[in-house]
């Protein structure tokens, strides 16, 4: 059977970004960068994005396009009988995971966009006053679930109606503006008096601050950014048509991904110097810096709404290409209705949402290893079963596909010349450098 493909090169480009750029560039960097220690995290995040996700981003897209066919099934396919089909769950597990605390910032996106259309951030709040709104919602027990579930029905809403079209020309323009207004924030934030020892921050490194947990946690958010790990990348590939350069469009995806990260830190960090707030804050950071930016911006009304429009479409293009996953796997391996399983991930996600949203309140006595449930369930995907869905994909790519069929899909059979000159470096990255950082990244974490 003829499988779909994307159109064009550009609507690969738009389905991979969509899926990378999202909360995990303009709310998760920002306050990692801030609880890691600043320039320190974002030079080994740097390195590790282009030395290792990168490649793994290409392995991911190569098993794709060669096995035609999703993640669940493709190590199945393409290694038939053997022990990698185990591969498989954890490709289902890990995004269903993921995506049930990714809505529950995004329902916090929704009460910020709500917020700013009710020009709450224009009334000359104090800072303090803007921490102590953003402290009581976070904390209170039914608004932010009503929004996590907004949110999460908005994700169902696009998976059933198949509005993805829609959304699909809706990021198209959102994309850009979100990219016009971060740069317009950082503009604003930069400028601030007092703003210059954030710059420091974000871009003096102090090496001395580089230790293991600092490169686990630049690793962990190298994956959860460029949605690696866990085959989302690998089911686009899939999609990708013979004559793609693999290479180029994972390149363009990783490098716009990075800088949207690097300006929302310029946004956020230089603000939050020159306002004295604390930078290791935490998942908070960008909800309690911002608003006072556009308290003290002009036109910051209006800057406000732009803002949380857009990063609500960002973040839903990326929680529907997580949301899909669960679905595809009852619908194409459970042979379950579209409708039937979309409500199914939906009941699954929601239940595991409500306990994240409740653990910054009610269940915030509950510790797992010392963490919340949010802190824990995000620990647990982004530095433990994404690194391990990297390792696997390298793995299968480096060790048990045949070498020449990988360069065969990096190269386009040869005709592509300046990645067949690459192919050789890009190989060992995949064979040796990925699998075995990684695993010195886990052990290291484990110590
Ligand atoms: N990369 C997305 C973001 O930055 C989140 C995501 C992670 C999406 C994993 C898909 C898979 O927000």
């Amino acid at each position: 059977m003829e499988r779909e493909h994307f159109k064009s090169t550009f609507g690969v480009l738009v389905a991979m970004a969509g899926s990378a750029i999202g909360l995990g560039n303009l709310w998760r960097f920002p306050y990692m960068v801030g609880v890691y220690g600043g320039a320190a995290f974002i030079f080994v995040y740097i390195i590790l994005v282009f030395l290792l996700c990168l490649p793994i981003l290409f392995s991911e897209v190569i098993v794709g396009r060669r096995s035609h066919t999703n993640a669940f099934i493709a190590f199945e396919r393409l290694a038939p009988g053997s022990a990698w089909k185990w591969t498989g769950i954890l490709m289902v597990a890990t995004p269903i995971l993921v995506v049930s605390y990714y809505s529950v910032i995004g329902g916090w996106s929704l009460e910020y966009l709500f917020k700013a259309c009710t020009f709450s951030f224009t009334q000359g709040a104090t800072r303090d006053e803007l921490g102590t709104i953003f402290n009581s919602f976070i904390t209170s027990t039914w608004t932010p679930i009503i929004w996590h579930t907004v949110f999460l029905l908005l994700t169902a809403a696009v998976i059933l109606g198949g509005v993805n079209k829609g959304i699909e020309k809706f990021g198209k323009v959102m994309m850009p503006l979100l990219f016009l207004t971060v740069i317009a924030i950082a503009v604003r934030s930069v400028t601030l008096p007092g703003a210059g020892e954030g710059l420091v921050y974000l871009f003096k490194p102090d090496f001395s601050k580089i230790t293991p947990e600092v490169c686990a946690a630049a690793l962990g958010q190298g994956f959860f950014s460029l949605s690696v790990g866990f085959g989302i990348m690998l089911t686009y590939g899939s999609y990708t048509r013979k004559e793609a350069n693999i290479a180029l469009n994972s390149t363009w995806t990783a490098v716009a991904d990075l800088m949207f990260a690097l300006i929302a830190s310029c946004a956020i960090m230089p603000a939050v110097f020159a306002f004295g707030l604390n930078p290791q804050e935490g998942p908070g950071l960008v909800f309690e810096t911002l608003p006072f930016l556009f308290a003290n911006m002009p036109l910051g009304g209006f800057v406000a709404i732009l803002f949380f429009l857009a990063l609500l479409v960002a973040a839903l293009t990326s929680s529907v290409s997580l949301f899909e996953v669960g679905v595809a796997w009852l619908v194409e391996e459970k042979h379950l209705s579209r409708k039937a399983s979309t409500w199914i991930v939906f009941a699954v996600t929601w239940a595991i949402g409500v306990l994240c949203s409740l653990s910054f309140g009610r269940l915030s006595g509950i510790s797992i290893f010392g963490n919340s449930i949010f802190n824990f369930l995000d620990k647990l995907s982004a530095n433990w079963l994404m690194p391990l869905g990297a390792l696997l994909i390298v793995i299968f790519t480096g060790w048990k596909m045949k070498k020449s069929d990988v360069i065969d899909e990096f190269t386009n059979g040869g005709t592509l010349r300046g990645n067949a000159r690459l192919s050789g470096f890009i190989y060992f990255l995949i064979r040796w450098l990925a699998p075995v950082a990684i695993l010195i990244i886990f052990l290291s974490n484990l110590l």
